[in-house]
């Protein structure tokens, strides 16, 4: 079946991609974690192998099968995220970087289970991760970086605020909370936004979402090529 997708427009160029949440150990069987399936992360990477990327995926706990030709590197925490990511992106072309990553985690998770009935369970300190979108953006030279946002209001407002804090290429921004959450689904409505501006997409299956993104960053490398 060749469809328009068929065409190996990415050949060639390495993709790194990050996706799903991260976990922080509170201690071994607790944990502090963001709302995510993996899945738009795991349809980019899908997506970008068929158009002939070279793809590796850095991916957090999910429950997701991985996408067929696509190198995968699991991690657990924001931790491992950043070093798995930050020594990828030395060999990347472009970066898109969907997981959700846990802004804060335990200062000091303890070694064995606590006990709540004698041990501080409603306290618990914690420290800044750090923000890999932010340091690979400041760092990106030629390269292309991507980062989401997952917004509960004023999507493209706080997606433009982002693009500019992170300085990034590209924010892929959607709505979340409420009944067209993205979480878990199969279908996204999301706006691209960039120093260009904001373009509003219609709700579009993860894939198709997938293959416009792509089509955006493959725009931007001929621009930087040319
Ligand atoms: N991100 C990251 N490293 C972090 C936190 C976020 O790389 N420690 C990336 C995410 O993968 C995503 C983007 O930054 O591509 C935006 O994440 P988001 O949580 O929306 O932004 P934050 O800057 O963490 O702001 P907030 O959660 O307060 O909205
Ligand atoms: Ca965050």
């Amino acid at each position: 079946l060749l469809g328009s997708k068929s065409r190996q427009d990415l050949a060639g160029v390495r993709v790194l991609v990050t996706a799903g949440p991260t976990h922080e150990a509170i201690d071994p069987v607790r944990y502090i974690a963001n709302e995510s399936s993996g899945k738009m992360g795991y349809s980019i990477a899908r997506a970008a192998r068929l158009r002939g990327a070279e793809v590796t995926l850095v991916s957090g706990p999910t429950s997701l099968r991985p996408p067929a030709g696509v190198e995968v590197v699991d991690v657990v925490s924001a931790s491992d995220l950043h070093r798995a990511a930050t020594e990828l992106f030395e060999v990347a072309d472009v970066a898109i970087l969907a997981a959700a990553v846990a802004d804060y985690t335990p200062a000091a998770p303890a070694d064995h289970k606590l006990k709540k009935a004698r041990e501080r369970l409603d306290r618990i300190e914690l420290v800044e991760t750090e923000d890999v979108l932010r340091e690979l953006s400041a760092g990106r030279g030629r390269r292309v970086v991507v980062g989401f946002a997952a917004e509960t209001e004023d999507v493209v407002e706080n997606a433009e605020e982002k693009l500019r804090h992170k300085g990034c290429d590209l924010i892929v921004a959607n709505k979340v909370g409420g009944a067209d959450s993205a979480f878990g689904s199969d279908t996204d409505e999301v706006a691209l936004v960039s120093a260009a501006g904001a373009e509003r997409l219609p709700r579009l299956e993860k894939a198709q979402v997938a293959d416009v993104l792509l089509d955006r960053v493959r725009r931007i490398l001929d621009e930087r090529a040319g």
